[in-house]
């Protein structure tokens, strides 16, 4: 039996994907940029057994059916095409932060199943490789095998490294607005929006040009530039799902007030600037020395449940960490 464990951090896309060139491939439609983030991790253990019947996947202490169990055995299913094996796995898994909330858990989960499962079944595959199999699985994983700033381009099959988080340290304020599963998946919501919204091919046509800006503000360390393009970014991705029918809202009060409370805390001078994904939950981006002060303020917003305050984590790696140890 082999058994090997792999770490990955799950990232946050500056400049977001939202939308797929084409569905069956799992090819993004917009090119994405993140910042792979230390404190959102996902260690997953992979072990080989040849006495098993079918895979069997442990996450967060729960035993996976149906699509999310059928999601990890897909790519298990293109590993051993590549392997030459018929192989079953025993899978356990765990975040140090909240599953499906919309905090990107299927990108580090992906990624570090990505590189479990291939060590396991006896690959060596680079970087680039590990994140072509992510990326069939959820495209936002593509990005987490690299730390610091990576980019997917549209169309891209494997993600690419952009600068190392030390480049430009950055802190990502991540402010928890809610408990709980998200309520839409984000490729239903995404799916959804391509067909339904007048606003979906607008936001294709114009995000090119926000990716731009928001890698110019990485590779010359203008976080004005940056931070001003990500909002537009994220604000535009959800104008396209708000537009379609019937409307898809990830945004809650709590989101909007949180919102509200770092445009006040940048017009008085700090330099802050926010991001929403496929949920309620709110990241805000600022410079490690204003962070303590960024998350004091948003922790005062009534409904903000905790914050994770974290910068640029590292690329996805093997590790002896068991991930029964994670609380
Ligand atoms: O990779 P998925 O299917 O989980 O989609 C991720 C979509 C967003 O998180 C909203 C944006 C992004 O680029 O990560």
């Amino acid at each position: 039996m082999t058994r090997i464990r792999a770490v990955a951090c799950s990232n946050i896309a500056l400049a977001k994907y939202w939308g797929k060139a084409s569905v069956a491939e799992n090819l993004p439609a917009t090119p994405s940029l993140s910042l792979t983030l230390a404190g959102l991790r996902t260690i997953t253990e992979v072990e080989i057994d040849p006495d098993l019947g079918r895979d069997h996947v442990q996450l967060d202490g729960v035993e996976l059916t149906e699509r999310p169990l059928e999601r990890v055995v897909q790519l298990l299913d293109r590993l051993r095409a590549r392997a030459g094996t018929s192989r079953f796995a025993r899978v356990v898994s765990r975040n140090d932060f909240p599953t499906a909330a919309g905090l990107a858990s299927s990108a580090s989960g992906f990624a570090a199943l990505a590189l479990a499962g291939a060590r396991a079944l006896g690959l060596d595959l680079s970087l680039e490789a590990l994140s072509d199999v992510a990326r069939a699985s959820s495209a936002s994983a593509a990005r987490s095998l690299f730390g610091g700033f990576a980019a997917l381009p549209a169309g891209g099959r494997t993600a690419e490294r952009v600068a190392p988080g030390d480049h430009f340290p950055l802190s990502m304020v991540v402010t928890l607005t809610a408990k709980g599963p998200k309520a839409i998946g984000s490729t239903q919501g995404m799916q959804h929006t391509a067909t339904t919204s007048p606003y979906y091919a607008p936001w294709v046509s114009h995000s090119p040009a926000l990716f731009d800006a928001v890698k110019r503000g990485v590779l010359e360390r203008d976080f004005e530039r940056l931070g001003t393009a990500m909002e537009q970014s994220a604000l535009m991705m959800h104008a396209s799902m708000l537009a379609a029918s019937p409307a898809v809202i990830y945004l809650t009060p709590t989101t909007l007030a949180v919102m509200a409370a770092v445009r006040e805390l940048r017009a008085r001078g700090t330099p802050a600037f926010y991001t929403m994904d496929a949920g309620p939950h709110v990241k805000v981006l600022t410079l490690p020395e204003h962070a303590a002060r960024v998350a004091a303020c948003v922790e005062g917003v009534p409904g903000v449940e905790r914050t994770i305050v974290t910068g640029a984590g590292p690329d996805a790696a093997l590790t002896d960490e068991d991930p029964r140890s994670l609380p």
